[in-house]
């Protein structure tokens, strides 16, 4: 069974049009299934580099490697950078950004409040910083501001999220994400949004200890340098404020006249028209540009 759908498949190779011999470098490699498409029609499975955070993905690479993939264990910030100290460059580059399915399905990845399991949400789990932690330990202020900047609640809305979890923890911890999503209940009332009420909560905590829109805005400025002259990026993102810096990044550095480095090649951005089959497709949007 496939244990992660990706998206956008066929949209992606479409627009991004991998030839044989291309060098391809995959910053989110996840469960290979854009990686092994792009590889079946560039051959070059030597020159082809796969990152991601999560060891448990790494894991089922397996089959890439033993073509001769190489594969990096790292968020994908450190491994461009290193990248770029090597002075690598490729000719095709992907990050589809967010969590893949397992990360959501396994309960004890603590990412879900549908799968009861631990407050984690940790990407990468050798990392310290835990949901438990951000949950527990930040100041209501803190909190506050997650849930306004990652959330997207209002200001009043994060002041009362962030107040009810100070005051729950201050009785006993809050350890589980059945927990932690029955207190954003208890503050919301169903019927508050279409989306479960913790929808939003759960994503601004992951995007917090995840670093996830950090390691976006550090990684995009080396991007042009990974690419060699003629070399597609594609970004693939799943909510608004990833889709914002990409789309930002790519037009301020397309519109520097003869400094750019960068032609945006999705003048609109493309999403999935087959979202009745793959759910996590629906908010999915990807982003292309070519280096000049
Ligand atoms: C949507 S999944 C990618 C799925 C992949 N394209 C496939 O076809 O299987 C996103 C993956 O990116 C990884 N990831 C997200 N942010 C990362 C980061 N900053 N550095 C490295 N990996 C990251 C996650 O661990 C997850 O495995």
């Amino acid at each position: 069974m496939e244990l992660h759908r990706p998206v956008l498949v066929e949209q992606a190779l479409a627009a991004m049009q991998p030839k044989p011999g291309e060098r391809y470098l995959d910053l989110t490699a996840g469960y290979g299934g854009h990686a092994a498409k792009f590889l079946e029609l560039t051959k070059n499975y030597k020159a082809a580099v796969l990152v991601d955070r999560d060891k448990f993905a790494i894991s089922h690479l397996r089959t890439l490697v033993e073509k001769g993939a190489e594969v990096i264990n790292s968020d994908f910030y450190s491994a461009s950078l290193k990248l770029v100290e090597c002075e690598k460059t490729f000719d095709l580059i992907l990050l589809d950004l967010g969590v893949s399915s397992p990360q959501l399905d396994m309960a004890e990845r603590g990412f879900s409040f549908m799968n009861d399991g631990p407050l984690d949400m940790r990407m990468d789990q050798g990392q310290d910083l835990t949901a438990h932690h951000v949950v527990n330990k930040w100041r209501t202020g803190e909190l506050q501001q997650i849930f306004q900047e990652y959330g997207e609640y209002s200001s009043k809305e994060s002041q009362r999220l962030a107040r009810a979890i100070t005051i729950a923890r201050a009785k006993q911890p809050i350890t589980s994400t059945a927990q932690l999503a029955d207190l954003i209940s208890s503050v919301f009332g169903r019927g508050w949004s279409k989306k479960h009420p913790a929808t939003r909560a759960f994503q601004a905590i992951r995007i917090a200890v995840n670093d996830e829109l950090g390691q976006i805005a550090r990684t995009l400025p080396l991007l042009p340098k990974l690419l060699a002259t003629g070399g597609r990026v594609g970004i693939i993102s799943f909510h608004s404020l990833e889709d914002r810096l990409v789309k930002n990044y790519f037009k301020s550095e397309s519109e520097k006249g003869l400094e750019a480095q960068i032609r945006i090649l999705t003048r609109k951005p493309i999403v999935e028209l087959d979202n009745v089959i793959n759910p996590r497709a629906r908010s999915a949007k990807l982003r292309v540009a070519l280096k000049t």
